[in-house]
């Protein structure tokens, strides 16, 4: 196979020059460019009342960008705390009645999972759908939906185990059901194709494949299909017009998703994440899903022939960037390969797995040097 160059050069990145990194999927290395965004930011800021038409305005940019990422109006798109304040958002604005439903996998990231329990006072069930060996298979879901289900979440690309659903197929099948879909796509935005329009919820982190921060994630409403979703969680921003302290409680929601945003968002990461995404899109999604794809694949094989058991499948319309495995021991397993200098991803140690990500900025020298490092463990 032809060798492949990074498709953003290592340099501009900070720490890439000795290692390679493949630990996307935990926390994105920060581009250089980023020293300058965040000064743009401060500058912005000092600027007295004006800095916060500035600050507007630099979110609008983002927003119109992540509609164009996701596919999306982006007046229905707007920026929480996390991606799990905003499935937390979904949790608490639906309106939920006993005897409702959730599906949800087993393999789901625990924000996907935690806040449905709580509704189980109010009589709302939490299914979960098994997977077969690590795949979670669309007639499963099925299976667990009945008439009472309201919402399956599930992950466009899991954390855990590397898998991408095949989210036409699944969109159609929760939309028969007459149910929603709150779709994260934390291990997705910014790798692959995302059609948020094909969710009635969709929630991504930043921090990772986007290569923004932490405090800003992207909670995207379908108006559409759920026109009627109540805002749960209110505040100043949340409204266009307020009747002030002659009618304290008059006051009229955004038009836009900004009725979910109850105060300011987090400019510092917006600023960054128009930085990041000013980087991301002009090399096209499609561009980056090959590039990551190809190399991905060549680990996968790699892992494979090592005989560690791999939970990723084999399929490129059924992975992303994540090649996720089971090891005995995954501390030691990612030490080892961190003293060669190759960074991959361990959390949930305890259940044995361990997660190499490939993006934008690697190439086939860090494939090269992880498999040869694969191959001293
Ligand atoms: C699927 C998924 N969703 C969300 C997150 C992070 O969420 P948050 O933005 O709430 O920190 C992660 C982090 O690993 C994740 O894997």
């Amino acid at each position: 196979m032809p060798a492949i160059a990074p498709l953003i050069p290592k340099d501009r990145f900070i720490g890439l020059e000795s290692v390679a990194h493949l630990a996307v999927g935990g926390e994105a290395p920060m581009l250089k460019s980023h020293r300058d965004a965040v000064a743009r930011f401060f500058a912005d800021k000092g600027q007295g009342e004006p800095a916060r038409e500035l600050e507007f305005q630099r979110m609008n940019r983002v927003r119109a960008r992540c509609g164009e990422l996701l596919s999306v109006p982006a007046r229905d798109i707007t920026f929480l705390s996390s991606a799990s304040a905003g499935i937390n958002t979904v949790a608490y604005g639906l309106d939920w009645r006993d005897g409702d439903n959730v599906v949800v996998a087993d393999v789901e990231f625990p924000s996907g999972v935690y806040p449905w329990t709580t509704l189980a006072p109010r009589g709302v069930e939490t299914r979960i759908v098994r997977n077969r060996n690590w795949r979670i298979a669309l007639e499963d879901i099925a299976d667990r939906i009945d008439a009472r289900t309201r919402l399956v979440v599930i992950s466009h690309v899991s954390m855990f185990t590397g898998q991408r659903i095949d989210l036409p197929a699944l969109s159609q099948l929760v939309r028969d059901a007459g149910a929603l879909l709150l779709l994260d796509a934390t291990h997705a935005a910014g790798v692959v194709p995302v059609d948020a329009s094909l969710a009635d919820f969709v929630v991504s982190s930043c921090y990772k494949w986007l290569l923004g921060v932490h405090g800003t994630a992207i909670f995207y409403w379908n108006r559409e299909r759920v026109p009627d979703f109540r805002a749960p969680f209110l505040g100043w921003n949340s409204s266009a017009r307020s009747g002030g302290w002659k009618n304290p409680v008059e006051f009229e929601l955004h038009e836009s998703a900004d009725r979910f945003l109850p105060g300011n968002p987090s400019y510092i990461s917006l600023y960054i994440l128009d930085n990041a995404l000013d980087t991301l899109l002009p090399l096209g999604i499609d561009n980056i899903e090959r590039h990551a794809l190809a190399l991905s694949g060549e680990i996968r094989a790699a892992v494979s022939d090592k005989g560690w058991e791999l939970m990723t499948p084999e399929a490129d319309p059924e992975r992303a960037g994540n090649v996720c495995f089971l090891v005995p021991d995954v501390e030691a397993f990612r030490k080892t390969l961190e003293e060669q200098g190759v960074l991959v991803w361990g959390a949930y140690a305890s259940f044995g797995r361990v997660r190499i990500s490939t993006h934008v900025y690697n190439d086939s020298a860090d494939v090269a040097r992880c498999i040869s490092a694969l191959a001293s463990v």
